[in-house]
């Protein structure tokens, strides 16, 4: 694919690529925006090193790619709700996201994509892995794509945001909301054609899947636990090493995403926006 105004460099056979030449500051003029969102059709994750950017111009990036989504769990920055901080301090064990996951799959209306950016990375560790769920679907034998065309699957927040949850054990550090109460379910496709570029990839995560619609948890759990397995092959994955100031911009559309917790000791500062995706599906 050729682009005009950006460098784009692939980081990896499946999906992932380096950007250059963007200062995401500023307010992008149309060709460099229209080339940013040819290479996050093209590369479903991408890269931006050396960024400086406020909380208004890092949300004034997301804006455009769509509306901005207000975490129903995690309390954002104060004055910038839709900002969420990603924070492990040295003394913590816990990290947020380290799982396998697509972000906010457990709403009626899932999520378009998701904006990082690092403030404070630790001397090694706290990588982000991705791994292509177009890659995972094309991966299939025709008989298990035969089956699962046309499936739907449950998605809820309530494993991961209830008192056992992964995610709520940052209640402390993050401010993140406990969800013991009643937790909505919502049906979403198994395999999801993508809307912008009519790729289909799998749409099922360990975190927020619980149970396939109509089926019983356990016997679901079978063929869940084959998919996200599968879903998550080495081969279908990147994996991106932050420095201060780096910007990934992922599409939940079209990957999981992975936060390593291997840097105990040391403190990880990231800020998240998320944009809303703009029809049930
Ligand atoms: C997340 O959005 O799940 C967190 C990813 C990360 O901190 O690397």
């Amino acid at each position: 694919m050729a682009y005009n105004k950006i460098e784009v460099k692939p980081i990896s056979g499946a999906l992932g690529a380096e950007i250059g030449n963007v200062d995401l500051s500023r307010d992008l003029d149309n060709e460099t925006f229209s080339d940013i969102h040819q290479a996050f059709l093209d590369h479903q994750v991408i890269f931006f090193r050396d960024q400086t950017l406020t909380p208004e111009q890092h949300k004034a990036f997301a804006r455009r790619f769509g509306s901005l989504n207000v975490h129903p769990y995690v309390q954002g920055l104060e004055g910038h709700p839709e900002i969420i901080e990603i924070v492990k301090e040295p003394g913590d064990k816990v990290n947020f996201g380290g799982g396998w996951h697509s972000d906010m799959s457990f709403l009626e209306v899932p999520a378009l994509g998701s904006v990082l950016y690092a403030i404070e990375v630790p001397p090694y560790g706290g990588d982000t892995l991705f791994a292509s769920q177009h890659r995972a679907y094309e991966g299939l034998s025709d008989g298990m794509k035969a089956l699962l065309d046309g499936l739907k699957a449950v998605h809820s927040a309530k494993n991961e945001y209830s008192s056992s949850g992964h995610s709520a054990q940052k209640r402390e550090s993050m401010k993140v909301a406990v969800a013991d109460g009643y937790v909505g379910e919502y049906l979403h496709p198994v395999v999801r054609t993508h809307p912008e570029t009519g790729r289909k990839a799998l749409y099922v995560n360990p975190a927020f899947t619980d149970r396939f619609a109509g089926m019983r948890r356990s016997k679901s759990k079978p063929l869940l636990d084959f998919l996200f397995r599968h879903c998550t092959q080495e081969a279908f994955t990147c994996r991106f090493r932050w420095t201060k100031g780096s910007v990934a911009f992922w599409d939940n559309r079209a990957v999981q995403h992975y936060a390593l917790n291997d840097y105990h000791g040391y403190r990880r500062q990231m800020q998240r926006v998320t944009i809303n995706g703009d029809k049930p599906f």
